[in-house]
């Protein structure tokens, strides 16, 4: 009888790792345990053993018929291994390069700003950066802008809604929250943070309360430019545009200062630019922004004292420059994202 069993775990011991198959296993086991099977026969067989030696007899059949249920329950852990890995598929290797061909590109938003700040780093500029969420105050009050000045119009300037129900975020005391309508902010943020002399730019979204059409977008970019130093003149600004308008639009591209009103500069300029590199654009004068001398005003609110230092400010239009470069002629191309008008710019 020994024998038999020993006989009948070996068969299970060298059938099972060769085993891939479900239906395999069941055919297999049914040969051993299943109604047929030979160890269903031994067990069968106890009832022509003596009734002395029977308790004996059990207990050696039970030790073998567990050590085959134990080979069973590895079979079935072999299966479903193999049938997970069947499922997953052949291993990767990740050290291969991408099966995809069309390479990623930067927004030419991103591209045109990149191309500003390598400009100005040139020449000693550093990037500072402010929040798009201000307060009245950053925007307006400090930057020597009047209480009812138009820019500060509900229809101009984008309010954060009163009733805000994300807490107490409307409102700063009893200032509201605002989108910020330019980056001269950060004018304000800088001068308050570090002493001067300062030589920062600014490049940054902000929002405006306009319909979109082709010229214009309730949200844009701006690269703001501020310079602080002892006895800085409108030659100091006029020297920085140009150098930076011939290192983006090209050789020959020359600055055109326009005088114009803004309440943080006196004198305040636009800024015009005109080249002889941009085909159909070539040879007329194109508004970038505005600029000007920082108005002693704004050096008083911020605690710099206006008597030593002076400064320049300017600001200008990030969609503007990169219309200009690429010949665009609609804003909103730049915030469709529509791939065909993105892959011209790899
Ligand atoms: N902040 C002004 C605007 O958005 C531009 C500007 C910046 C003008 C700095 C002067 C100095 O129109």
């Amino acid at each position: 009888m020994k024998e038999q069993l020993q006989a009948i775990l070996t068969e299970v011991e060298n059938a099972i790792p060769g085993i891939v198959k479900r239906s395999d296993f069941e055919a297999f086991k049914a040969t051993i345990s299943g109604p047929k099977g030979k160890l269903t026969d031994i067990l069968k067989g106890m009832k022509n053993v003596p009734k002395e030696d029977r308790p004996a007899m059990g207990k050696l059949i039970n030790e073998y018929k567990t050590q085959i249920e134990a080979f069973y329950t590895q079979a079935l852990e072999n299966l479903d291994a193999l049938e997970l890995a069947a499922l997953i598929g052949p291993p990767i290797d990740p050290s291969l390069p991408s099966p995809d061909p069309a390479p990623g590109l930067l927004h030419p938003l991103t591209q045109t700003r990149r191309r500003m700040d390598d400009v100005f780093r040139k020449i000693g500029f550093t990037v500072a950066e402010g929040p798009e969420v201000e307060t009245e105050w950053f925007c307006f009050d400090a930057l020597n802008t009047p209480e009812d000045h138009p820019a500060r119009d509900e229809q101009d300037t984008l309010f954060m809604p009163e009733d805000a129900k994300m807490g107490n975020v409307s409102k700063r005391g009893e200032e509201r929250y605002i989108l910020r309508s330019h980056t001269s902010t950060v004018q304000i943020r800088t001068m308050l943070a570090e002493k001067p002399p300062l030589r920062i730019i600014s490049p940054g979204r902000v929002f405006r309360r306009d319909t979109s059409d082709a010229t214009h977008s309730a949200n844009f970019h701006q690269c703001e430019g501020l310079y602080i130093d002892r006895e800085v003149t409108i030659k100091d600004l006029k020297a920085v545009l140009d150098y930076f308008v011939a290192e983006i639009f090209g050789k020959g591209s020359k600055v055109r200062l326009r005088p114009s009103f803004f309440p943080f500069t006196e004198p305040s300029f636009e800024l015009d630019m005109m080249t002889p590199n941009l085909g159909k654009l070539s040879n007329q004068w194109i508004e970038l922004g505005g600029c000007g001398m920082v108005d002693p005003k704004v050096f008083d609110a911020v605690g710099i004292n206006s008597g030593k230092w002076t400064g320049f400010a300017f600001g200008m239009g990030v969609e503007r420059i990169a219309m200009i470069l690429h010949g665009i002629d609609d804003i909103r191309h730049f915030y469709n994202n529509d791939l065909r008008f993105l892959r011209q710019f790899a």
